[in-house]
């Protein structure tokens, strides 16, 4: 039994207490995750943003809205977690300020300043110790498959990742997904197109697999 922290969903950026800024996120990958975790016999904390995918049972669920607050729940849970895995679709950025209220609409052109977001998996990961942590790279250009794959594995060393889970765009609210896992001995594992459940199940084992061979090795 591994006790594993997911982060999964969206998050939502508030501009002001009525609009957001956010993305189409709709945490079934982080969900399925989870499922196939529990399914294997792990403790999983579901660290989540505003979806509405149903989530599975007997998982630890924190609920959270913004960036912000999904960095201070994952912080939170990493202490007892053995493995991370990072499948949160995290806005970049933020409004500098919130307004209260619904100000309304005041000229034709309106500028909205913004300030970066946290990279909430590169922080944890920048202190995981014995830790496995897997990071996702969903790849939005056209450029095919093979240039995914290479900005996935930049992503693997600028993050301090031990997996990548490279997708390709078409990912992202579907339900099947083309997916390449990425290790930091130069290793691939290109899965099958299939749908997410089976992807989870499969992401699930290599990571437990990576800290089982850690683990033993020291
Ligand atoms: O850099 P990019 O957003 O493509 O990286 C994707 C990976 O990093 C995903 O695993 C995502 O959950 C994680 N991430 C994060 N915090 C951010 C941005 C991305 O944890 N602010």
């Amino acid at each position: 039994m591994v006790s594993i922290l997911i982060t999964a969903g969206p998050t939502r950026e508030h501009i002001d207490d009525v609009r957001f800024l956010s993305n189409g996120s709709s945490g079934r990958m982080g969900c399925a995750l989870a499922a196939a975790a529990r399914a294997d016999g792990h403790r999983v904390d579901l660290v989540l943003g505003p979806v509405e995918v149903p989530v599975p049972p007997e998982v630890a669920v924190h609920r959270v809205v913004s960036a912000l607050e999904m960095q201070a729940a994952a912080e939170r849970c990493f202490g007892a977690a053995d493995l991370v895995i990072a499948a949160a679709a995290v806005a970049d950025w933020r409004p500098a300020a919130r307004q209260a209220g619904k100000p309304a609409r005041a000229a034709d052109r309106w500028t909205l300043e913004l300030v970066p977001n946290p990279d909430i998996v590169a922080g944890l990961a920048a202190r995981k110790e014995r830790r496995v942590v897997v990071g996702f790279a969903l790849d939005a250009t056209s450029a095919g498959l093979e240039a995914a794959v290479a900005r996935g594995r930049d992503k693997l060393v600028r993050k301090q990742l031990d997996l990548v889970v490279v997708n390709l765009a078409d990912a992202i609210g579907g339900d099947d997904s083309k997916t390449v896992l990425c290790f930091t001995d130069g290793r691939r594992q290109d899965l099958p197109v299939q749908d997410k459940r089976a992807t989870a199940a499969t992401i699930v084992r290599a990571a437990v697999t990576e800290w089982q061979q850690r683990r033993s090795a020291s």
